[in-house]
């Protein structure tokens, strides 16, 4: 499927910066506006089922993945530990990131439940993970774990429009990171107008459409990746790291997992960026409610016992 794969880093064009991560991958990484480094690729793992993301997870930091993304609504945190144990990859290489759900915003205990679950004592990046319930405990019990060091960085998810620019006038610490909706049919145009104010990064999610054929199929990226060898998502994925994004595609197939990884040798041109460009049309997959985030405060996820 990859011609190019076999291709060792010495032949990767000069231009390309990143640090080998495995014997024939590349992994590029971003500086967070707290110096912390974070990879700008990593695996996703909502919708896996424990046994799934065990799996996936193992295999993905053996390859060579340094960034992996779950949450406590995810129910697969302790699985993601398993994974992350079995894989040999040593802890402080990993950059490990997970959300706490609204239910746990007024749970004193519910940042040292969620690494008890994921059996480490810190986390590289914790998010609160909707802007439901009482969000401003959420975002104070953020703000103390990355006091007390069990969190390196903070982040926020789905908290675009009002929700950030109410949170603006109340945090003590600037997040390192928002996680939101993005791939090259919305490109949060509107928002990345106030994180680069902040100096917030961008963590995709549907990074690929969330497995929506019509925007992989879209022939631009058949061209482009006919040009260097990549299959179109390869070059959806690139696209996200070139936009600045930090981008977690979810995956139980390993063998796209494998090429979601396979993206840092190759770069997209100018032109072909803004041919990428021409795709945005303002439209999420996701349309959230005030009925759902109503919902989403109300919901307690059954966490794994085991
Ligand atoms: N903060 C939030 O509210 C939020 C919401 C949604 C997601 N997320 C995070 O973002 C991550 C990514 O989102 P997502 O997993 O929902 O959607 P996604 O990454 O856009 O798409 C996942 C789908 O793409 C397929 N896929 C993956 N790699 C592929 C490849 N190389 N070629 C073709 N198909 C491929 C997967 O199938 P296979 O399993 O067959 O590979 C799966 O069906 C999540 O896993 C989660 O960590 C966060």
């Amino acid at each position: 499927m990859n011609s190019e794969r076999n291709k060792t880093t010495e032949t990767r064009p000069k231009k390309l910066t990143g640090q080998k991560v495995g014997k024939e991958m590349i992994m590029e990484y971003i500086t967070l506006n707290n110096g912390v480094k974070c990879p700008a690729a990593g695996i996703g793992t909502f919708m896996l089922s424990p046994a799934e993301a065990e799996n996936s997870v193992r295999e993905a930091l053996k390859m060579g993945y340094r960034l992996v993304d779950t949450a406590n609504a995810y129910v697969n945190e302790r699985a993601v530990g398993r994974g992350m144990r079995e894989s040999g990859a040593a802890r402080e290489e990993i950059f490990l990131s997970t959300k706490l759900w609204p239910s746990e915003y007024e749970n004193e205990n519910a940042v040292d439940e969620t690494l008890e679950r994921l059996g480490v004592d810190y986390v590289d990046l914790l998010y609160i993970h909707q802007p439901a319930g009482n969000w401003m405990a959420g975002y104070r019990q953020l703000e103390k774990a990355y006091k007390e060091g069990k969190a390196r960085s903070i982040g926020i998810s789905n908290f675009e429009g009002e929700f950030i620019e109410e949170l603006q006038t109340k945090w003590e610490i600037v997040p390192q990171f928002i996680q939101v909706e993005a791939h090259p049919y919305f490109t949060q145009q509107e928002l990345r107008r106030t994180l680069d104010r902040y100096g917030i990064r961008l963590m995709s999610w549907y990074p690929l459409g969330h497995g929506d054929k019509s925007l992989i199929n879209e022939p631009v990226f058949t061209k482009i990746g006919q040009k260097y060898g990549k299959t179109p998502a390869q070059v959806i994925l690139r696209w996200h790291t070139q936009m600045g994004f930090a981008v977690i595609p979810g995956s139980k197939n390993v063998d796209h997992i494998k090429d979601n990884l396979d993206i840092m040798d190759f770069r997209l041109t100018e032109e072909e960026m803004a041919e990428v460009a021409k795709l945005d049309r303002g439209e999420r997959y996701y349309h959230r409610t005030d009925e759902q985030l109503k919902a989403f405060a109300a919901w307690r996820p059954a966490f794994e016992t085991k």
